[in-house]
Parts: structure tokens; sequence; C-alpha cells
């Protein structure tokens, strides 16, 4: 295996090898101040999604080349796919292999703005909090208090290891948001404004503010800036092209859904050892379906999983069961 690569595929954690990424091109460095943030450990979703045991080393050597380009240009990675292709996911096998602990996830809808990503100001509790405050006499409480850095804020906060950010499902947002987040993208840094008058008046001391991983954290001046830049995943079911120079600027990767060799070890990583052979059966007639239209992985894992209980009852409806759950998308059960 080429030894430039720094995420692998390989599953087996290795928290030190992002210690060997290089600095990034002249273009793409980052000069936020850092306030020695540790990272925080990966959260059960995790665990969940890549089933507890590491990922047989299966190449898709494209993928992981792609993968290791965005690492080293420090650019997002766009990632196209069909359902169940394992998109969302990918974010959580790099941050796992490469120990960037929680993977801060951002899922997008067609009401999602940027400034919700960022960060959110509660501007009526503050009201309200003073206006309490007055009438018992006490003195106002401090701006932070009512700020919250949102899961794009988080990445971008200056810290030493890359965050893992996952922007899930970019293509349901509005036409604006590719657009406004290609700027804090390109730039690596966002304002707070609410923050940059209260420095104006009361000057430059640190405002402590909470983070999405609910850490409070320091921002100075109301500019938070990164140093090193996240790993940026955005998913997409390509329900809509996005604008040009937002692809410019991203590696795009599109992911096939596993079969064969990949497919398997998702099995393994599910269910364990043996669990390959014990359901070769199920293996076998998700993949033959594909002529018939596109399976999502979910439908063999959910397969492997129910039939594994039916399995205990006398003249028990493996087949039938396989056969209910693992259809193509577009076919409804009562259809044959
Ligand atoms: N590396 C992996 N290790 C273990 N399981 C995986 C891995 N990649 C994908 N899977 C499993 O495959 C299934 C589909 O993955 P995922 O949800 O990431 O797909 P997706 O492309 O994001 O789908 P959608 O477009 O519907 O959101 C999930 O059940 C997930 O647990
Ligand atoms: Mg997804």
């Amino acid at each position: 295996m080429s030894n430039w690569l720094i995420y692998r595929g390989e599953g087996d954690p290795d928290p030190d090898r992002i210690g060997d990424l290089p600095p990034p091109p002249p273009w793409r460095a980052f000069t936020g101040e850092p306030i020695g943030l540790p990272v925080p450990g990966p959260d059960s979703s995790t665990k969940r999604r890549l089933g507890g045991r590491p990922l047989l080393p299966v190449q898709d050597e494209d993928a992981i080349q792609l993968i290791n380009a965005a690492l080293y240009l420090r650019r997002p990675l766009l990632v196209t796919g069909e359902p169940g292709s394992g998109k969302s996911t990918l974010a959580h096998a790099v941050a796992q292999e490469l120990g960037l602990g929680r993977v801060l996830q951002w899922s997008v809808v067609s009401r999602t703005e940027l400034k919700q990503g960022l960060y959110e100001y509660d501007a009526i509790g503050r009201l309200q909090d003073a206006q309490l405050s007055r009438e018992r006499g006490a003195g106002e409480g401090d701006i932070g208090e009512y700020i919250k850095l949102g899961p794009l804020g988080t990445a971008l906060l200056p810290s030493e290891r890359p965050r893992v950010l996952l922007i899930d499902e970019l293509d349901k947002s509005d036409i604006d948001l590719p657009n406004d987040l290609l700027n804090v993208l390109e730039e690596g840094e966002f304002r707070i404004p609410e923050l940059e008058r209260t420095a104006k008046r009361e000057g430059h001391a640190p405002v402590t503010v909470l983070d999405d991983d609910g850490r409070s954290v320091p921002v100075v001046d109301g500019k938070v800036r990164c140093r090193a830049f996240p790993f940026v995943v955005m998913t997409s079911n390509g329900e809509r092209d996005f604008p040009r120079p937002l692809l410019r600027r991203c590696i795009r990767l599109n992911l096939e859904p596993p079969r064969d060799e990949r497919l398997a070890a998702l099995v393994y990583a599910h269910f364990g050892e043996g669990a390959h052979e014990a359901n070769r059966d199920l293996l076998e007639s998700f993949s033959r379906g594909d002529d018939e239209g596109l399976r999502p992985t979910d439908e063999l894992l959910n397969a492997i999983f129910l039939t594994q209980h039916t399995a205990r009852e006398a003249g028990s409806r493996r087949d039938g069961i396989a056969r209910l759950l693992m259809r193509p998308l577009e076919q409804h059960p009562q259809q044959r």
C-alpha cells in the first residue's frame, strides 16, 4: 500500500497517523490561535453506524485516494451516491480510524440557513433574563451565555487536530445555502456580529460561549478562525445540481454501493465472525437482485438481523422474511 495514505480504510484506529499529514498548500493554510481544546471522544452514533468492529481491509482504492486528497488539500469532500451507499457513514469511518473524535453533524433541510450551522444567539432569552435581573436589582448576565456555536461553527474553532464535520444531505437545502457555505469554507472563518459589537464597547477580553459539544470555549473580538481545517464531508443524493464555484472547491467522490467483499466486510462489522458464512445465501440473493433496481445495504443488514431471530423457530420462514425485506426501493412488499 502506498504510504502517502493517511486514511487507509483499514478500520484499526491509529490516532497517531494524522500527525504525519504534511502542512497544507499555502493557499489553504489557516492561522487561528490555538485554544488548547481537547477533542471530545466519539459518541454512540459512530459505533451504531460502523457496527463496533473494525472494518475488514477491503479497498475501494479511488474512494480512499480521494478521501486522502481532501485531507491533504484541506478541501471539503462532496460525496454523491445512491441511498444506502455509505455516504454519511464515511465521515464516521474517517473519524474512527484517525482518532478524530465525535463527528459534528449538521443535517440540512429546505429551511436550513448558514447561520444555524455557525451559531445561534438567544436574544429573547437574554432580554427576559435582563428584565428579571433588573427587577431583582442584580447585574446582567454575560452575552456569551446566550450564544451557542452550531456544528459548522464548532468545526472551525482553532484546534490542532482537524474535527470531522458531516454536512448531511446538502442537496435538500434552498438555493442560497451552497453559495453561502462556499465563502465560509473558503476563508475558514466567520464573525459573530453580536460579539464584535461587545468587543468594540467593552474591550478585547475573550467571551466564553458554548460549542456544539457543550463545552465552554473562548472567542476573541467576535471572530472564529480555524487552524487545522476540518475534514468536511458534504453528502448529496443528487436531487439537484450544485453551483460550479462550489464544485470547483470540493473534492468530488461518487460512492458505488458496496458489493461482494466490501459487503461481506460490512456484515462482519455489524454481526462479527462467521456471520458472512452463515448468511452466504442472503448475501448472494442480495447481490443477484441488482438488475431489478436499487437495494440499499440496510436491507441486507435488516434481513440478517431478523433471520437470526426467526431461525430459532421450527419451520422458520428464513427465505420468506428475507424476500419481503430485500426489495428494490421502488417496489412495495405486495408486488411480486
Ligand atoms: N464503513 C462502514 N462500516 C460499517 N457499516 C457501514 C459502513 N458504511 C456503511 N455502513 C452501513 O451501511 C448502511 C448505509 O450507510 P449510510 O447511511 O451511510 O448510507 P447513505 O449513503 O448516507 O444513505 P442515505 O442517502 O439514505 O442517507 C448503514 O446501515 C451503515 O451502518
Ligand atoms: Mg445518509
